[in-house]
């Protein structure tokens, strides 16, 4: 914290604890008092784990989703007072267990009531903004979703004297960019901003674990212009490092006025990891039909695109594939050399081949585990990456690969 007593430190000079505390981040439970930014004084419990107190409080808007419901969990574990704004009461249920009890409050809220969002902040020394669409639905187009919800609950957590603003954008988060969910968050970071000169930015890179959105789309059994649509080269990054980021983000005030950009170090272009999750969850290697086992149809670029498009009319909140996806595949992921990354907050980023396997096996086909029973460790997944962008049969026209 900005200015903790530690309980080893507590002997020494006031104003050398005070330099020395300044840029090292600690753990809240690591001090007995923590003051925050605004003088608050917070008195910790306990040493760590579910009867520990941190004496914070925390709003984390978004957090019902993928990486909202790790974050929660990493916070109520320790006692931090955690502030959940749902919209949909099935989706918030399994967050209650995460801390003891009161730890995890949840708050009935809608972005287009001022009130319900002013409950949700009023009492919090930290705000987390987490909330985010890739996709336009009936009710909430991406500028809603990303944009004015953004707007809103920056400005009333001012309004309403919250220490510290944490705003999760995106990768290629830019207000200039042809896609419609990079432009959406690059704005989103300016009118954060506008409100908060101080917030903190994090853009995390296409975020992979157990059940995340990156891996099922390249899982799906059938697709239909995958060459076009996977063409997208990204550092994936692991969701359990980026919640892990986030908590250390918010414990630790040297973050404040910062910009954050968390990824892997390896770049993978989709297509190389769509092959790969082929061959891992056996894929097109053991049905004679197409139909029945799945199949990659590649197509021409002009009807990829129509395609897209046609997803998006017929049936805009569909989570398949959008324009959009067509424009995000055009554009490969782009570091910023002036954000910060995982190494000034002391991590070193996961590799993705140490955990593709762990979160791709529930997803191989079961009729076909008799034939192949192939665990792919690190070095199995190093090799079929070698094996995958090797020059194959070329009368493998569709990319069924060698047969066992
Ligand atoms: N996942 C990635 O690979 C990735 C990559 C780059 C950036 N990001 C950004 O990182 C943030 C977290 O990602 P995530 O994967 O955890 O997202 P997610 O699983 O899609 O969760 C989004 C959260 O925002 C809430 N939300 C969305 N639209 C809303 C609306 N109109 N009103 C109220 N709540 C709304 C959702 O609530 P419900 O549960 O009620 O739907 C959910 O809690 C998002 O801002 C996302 O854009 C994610």
């Amino acid at each position: 914290m900005l200015s903790s007593v530690s309980r080893t430190t507590r002997s020494a000079p006031l104003t050398t604890s005070l330099v020395q505390s300044r840029n090292i981040y600690r753990f809240p439970l690591s001090s007995d008092i923590n003051i925050t930014k605004s003088g608050k004084t917070k008195i910790t419990t306990g040493l760590g784990g579910r009867h520990s107190k941190t004496g914070y409080q925390v709003s984390v808007f978004g957090a019902t989703g993928f990486l909202g419901k790790i974050l929660t969990s990493k916070l109520a574990k320790h006692g931090t007072i955690t502030i959940v704004p749902f919209r949909n009461g099935r989706s918030k249920r399994h967050l209650k267990i995460n801390g003891d009890y009161g730890v995890v409050n949840f708050h009935e809220f809608d972005i287009r009531n001022l009130k319900s969002i002013e409950e949700s902040v009023a009492h919090s020394d930290v705000v987390v903004n987490l909330l985010g669409s890739h996709l336009n639905t009936k009710n909430f187009s991406m500028a809603d979703a990303n944009i004015e919800s953004a707007n809103r609950i920056a400005k009333i957590s001012k309004d309403y004297g919250v220490d510290k603003f944490i705003h999760v954008s995106s990768y290629n988060a830019d207000p200039n960019s042809p896609s419609e969910f990079f432009a959406t968050k690059g704005i989103s970071e300016q009118i954060v901003k506008e409100h908060y000169p101080d917030a903190t930015i994090v853009r995390p890179a296409p975020m992979y674990g157990r059940n995340s959105r990156f891996l099922n789309d390249m899982l799906t059994l059938k697709v239909l212009g995958g060459n076009i649509i996977y063409r997208q080269e990204v550092y994936p990054t692991h969701v359990e490092q980026v919640a892990q980021a986030l908590e250390k983000i918010i414990y630790d005030d040297s973050t404040i006025g910062k910009t954050y950009e968390l990824y892997g170090n390896e770049r993978y272009s989709k297509l190389e990891l769509r092959e790969m999750l082929k061959y891992m969850i056996h894929l097109n290697q053991y049905g004679f039909f197409p139909a029945a086992s799945g199949y990659d149809m590649p197509v021409p670029e002009f009807i990829s695109k129509i395609w897209c498009l046609l997803n998006e009319k017929l049936n805009p909140s569909l989570e398949s594939f959008n324009y959009d996806t067509y424009r995000r595949s055009t554009l490969h992921q782009k570091i910023d050399p002036t954000a910060l990354t995982y190494k000034d907050l002391g991590m070193v980023p996961d590799e993705l081949a140490d955990w593709l396997y762990k979160y791709v096996k529930p997803h191989i086909i079961s009729s076909s585990q008799a034939k192949n029973r192939t665990v792919y460790g690190r070095e199995e997944i190093l090799k079929l990456r070698d094996y995958v962008n090797s020059p194959k049969n070329r009368l493998d026209l569709f990319g069924y690969g060698t047969k066992n």
